[in-house]
């Protein structure tokens, strides 16, 4: 029916809802530019293994008419093996962010409230409004670090990134132990997005807590962000939980070309090995600029640092940056960390030009 001239329709009358009340994750914007040097969402530089691209490229075929594998047996084997788990530890899905959408809705989503912390990923309150889960933000002390002890407390389960992002700062496994012992009745799920690049895994711990999930995801250590592949690994009965909600959503969620690519990846751990020990090298290097140009950076265990300038505020750093090509995260909420900017640890020429950017602009 033709709408009559002058009258506008209200179009969110349609809507379910529950989209009303979303707030909707913005994720880091994907300016591309030769001259463009792009420090804003922790993508790794230096590119995926060859042997990534070398299947990538076999895969282009006819079998592309065929779906693929709905379970990714083959990856989770993969996963296991690399793990020292079995397969049926192992939960596979598109991006760590949707392991962990699939994971708030299977096992987060109480009575009692999902607890993380005030200054963390911020995708997790946008799942909770999504599935209408209870939540509590813990505040991080003011040195910025999760204290396990203020996560003692009832709860319909616990979630954060090791090391926390955008903090950077890395929990040891001692204190993650006490977490589990103190919380022995609520699924703790350990982010590890960023553990390749300097902090130790909470993999192992897995057969001794079983209420232990860890997610993962090839996005940054194994440099596959594009592929979109990430992975879980806990207890059978946690996956299982996982697996029927994905098969409530979509049977599908790895294409045949990313199942196989991300075999590739998984299996060179070489390659992994040397573009992290190339990235926390570049980390250890950047932390020094910044600090020569008067910056206080927080201790990071990942490939990207939060840090700020007493005398110059972070959103018009971050505005002069971006009119010299150089794109960094600021983000404007919650105020604490408003003061900071996170920083992508680069290559070492990208985070010259970052340093060069910042000296001109000081003076
Ligand atoms: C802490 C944390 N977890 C999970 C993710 C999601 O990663 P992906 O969906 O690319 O696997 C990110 C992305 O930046 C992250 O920072």
């Amino acid at each position: 029916m033709r709408k009559p001239r002058g009258c506008v329709i209200d179009m969110s009358r349609f809507w379910s809802d529950v989209v009303h009340g979303l707030t909707p994750y913005v994720p880091g914007e994907q300016v591309e530019g030769p001259d463009v040097v792009k420090l804003n969402t922790n993508e790794n530089p230096y590119g995926p293994s060859p042997r990534v691209l070398e299947v990538l490229r076999s895969q282009i075929n006819d079998s592309l008419r065929l779906y693929p594998d709905p379970v990714s047996a083959e990856l989770r084997a993969a996963i296991a093996r690399r793990n020292g788990v079995s397969p049926d530890n192992v939960f596979v899905g598109n991006g760590s962010d949707e392991v962990l959408a699939h994971t708030f809705r299977a096992l987060l989503t109480h009575r009692d409230p999902v607890l993380f912390p005030d200054i963390t990923y911020s995708f997790y309150p946008v799942y909770c409004r999504l599935f209408g889960t209870p939540y509590e933000e813990i505040s991080l002390n003011a040195q910025f670090e999760i204290s396990v002890d203020d996560y003692v407390r009832e709860n319909g389960g616990i979630v954060f990134p090791n090391p926390n992002a955008p903090t950077g700062l890395a929990l040891e496994v001692s204190k993650l132990e006490r977490l589990l012992e103190a919380n022995s009745d609520s699924v703790v799920v350990i982010d590890e997005a960023y553990v390749h690049f300097g902090c130790e895994s909470v993999v192992p711990l897995v057969h001794r807590y079983s209420q232990l999930l860890v997610t993962r995801t090839l996005s940054k250590s194994h440099s596959l962000a594009g592929l979109r592949v990430g992975y879980a690994i806990g207890h059978p009965d946690l996956i299982a939980a996982l697996d029927r909600v994905k098969d409530s959503f979509n049977s599908y969620p790895l294409d045949r070309l990313a199942q196989r690519a991300a075999i590739a990846g998984i299996e060179d751990v070489d390659h992994v090995a040397r573009s992290a020990r190339k990235i926390i090298d570049s980390r250890r290097r950047l932390v020094k600029g910044l600090h020569d140009l008067g910056f206080e950076v927080l201790p990071s265990a990942a490939n990207f640092v939060l840090t700020r300038h007493g005398g110059r505020e972070s959103s018009e750093l971050s505005a002069s940056l971006r009119e010299r090509g150089v794109i960094v995260r600021h983000f404007r909420n919650p105020p604490r960390v408003a003061a900071y900017l996170r920083i992508t640890v680069g290559t070492d020429a990208q985070c010259d030009i970052l340093l060069s950017a910042l000296r001109a602009l000081l003076n």
